[in-house]
């Protein structure tokens, strides 16, 4: 197994904490290891791991990698194109190794899991899948009607051993839509977390997205390796069009003709109950992190009173709030986030604001 996280996210919800420079895979959100770090940590002991970033975050993660002794390769884009390419960057690699038939584990490298033994073994269930040809999805149950995941309908029965084949993949619906599949019980979220073959992916990769797979065929033609650092040719990479896996392989996929029933032979999807977040928002870390009685996070240099339900993160001075609910209050050096837990998704078009007035 080679397990290729994915780090080149700009994780701007999570604004004015993360960063372009610093997006929030680098930052200790959740314990004290970084996101980055949390992702590689919890797979147990691995010999190597491949990162796939941005090549502006290169020292970033070979610092991160070398704080917890994980031998690492770092694949460096020169500009992002999203997860279609960065994995298919990972496959040539394994290819070109010799290596075409392992099984890829695809990790995003900032989601919180809490249940790692869990975590663990839907990964040991999912390995004779993905080995087997499969490609090899990871389902959470639903809570609400994202409209931020993809969904995966389930289609036919149990495997027996903790699989189920799957019907559709829909990537990011509408509301509507996601009402909808919330209500039926027959869809998961998708974890953004995947296992199949190198070989395989790139078969079904060049099937469906030939433009892509020649861009990254054309990149890995001429790397250059530096420490751990694996260079792609820029030139070749900055032609490829910029897909994430989930429009480019999975959904085109899973609605090719297979018994509707059933589902389709080629994916199968594995549920995961393990504490999954993707903390996609403050509001998000909030939910997941330890609170006071009042309900508060309180990170930093802060006083609170009269005040519930909130998330209150000061790195610099001091902050204090009174008579106050709801509300995610960030402060750092150079920026002040003050929001409405029900507005934080809205954090995106403030960054957007602030790009375009820059
Ligand atoms: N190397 C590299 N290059 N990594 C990237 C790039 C890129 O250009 N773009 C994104 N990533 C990384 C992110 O850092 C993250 O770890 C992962 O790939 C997924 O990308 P996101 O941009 O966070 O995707 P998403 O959250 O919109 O959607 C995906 O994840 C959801 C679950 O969190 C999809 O797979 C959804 O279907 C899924 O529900
Ligand atoms: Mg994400």
């Amino acid at each position: 197994m080679i397990p290729v996280v994915l780090s080149g996210g700009s994780g701007t919800r999570l604004w004015p904490l993360s960063r372009t420079q610093y997006p929030k895979q680098f930052l200790p959100l959740n314990s004290d290891q970084t996101m980055l770090q949390e992702t590689v940590s919890r797979l147990g002991d691995i010999k190597t791991v491949n990162v796939i970033c941005n090549e502006e975050h290169r020292f970033l993660v070979a610092e991160q990698m070398r704080q917890i002794e994980q031998p690492c390769s770092i694949f460096l884009e020169p500009v992002g194109r999203n997860t279609a390419p960065a994995i298919a960057l990972a496959a040539l690699d394994a290819v070109a190794k010799g290596r075409g038939s392992e099984v890829l584990l695809v990790l995003a490298a900032d989601h919180v899991i809490e249940n790692e033994q869990a975590f663990r073994d839907v990964v040991a269930i999912a390995a004779p899948l993905a080995e087997a040809g499969k490609f090899v999805t990871f389902g959470i149950v639903p809570t609400h009607a994202e409209t931020g995941y993809g969904y995966i309908k389930r289609g036919g029965n149990d495997d027996g051993a903790g699989s189920f084949p799957v019907q559709a993949f829909v990537e990011k619906p509408d509301s509507e839509t996601a009402e909808a599949y919330l209500a039926s019980g027959e869809y998961y979220w998708n974890s953004g977390m995947f296992m199949f073959r190198a070989d395989r992916y790139l078969e079904v990769l060049g099937g469906f997205r030939p433009d892509i797979l020649s861009a990254c065929q054309a990149a890995m033609q001429s790397t250059s390796v530096d420490f751990d650092f694996v260079r792609v040719d820029a030139e070749a990479f900055k032609t490829c069009p910029d897909e994430s896996v989930d429009y480019a392989v999975m959904e085109p996929l899973c609605a090719e003709p297979g018994s509707a029933e059933q589902g389709h032979d080629a994916v199968v999807v594995v549920p995961l109950d393990a504490g999954w977040s993707d903390v996609g928002s403050w509001t998000a870390l909030w939910e997941i992190k330890t609170k006071d009685v009042q309900g508060n996070v309180l990170s930093g240099d802060v006083i609170a009173h009269h005040t519930k339900n909130s998330f209150v993160m000061s790195d610099n001075r001091l902050v204090t709030t009174l008579g106050v609910n709801d509300l995610i209050i960030v402060d750092t050096k150079d920026a002040l986030l003050v929001a409405h837990k029900d507005r934080i998704q809205d954090v995106k078009a403030i960054v957007g604001q602030i790009k375009a007035e820059n």
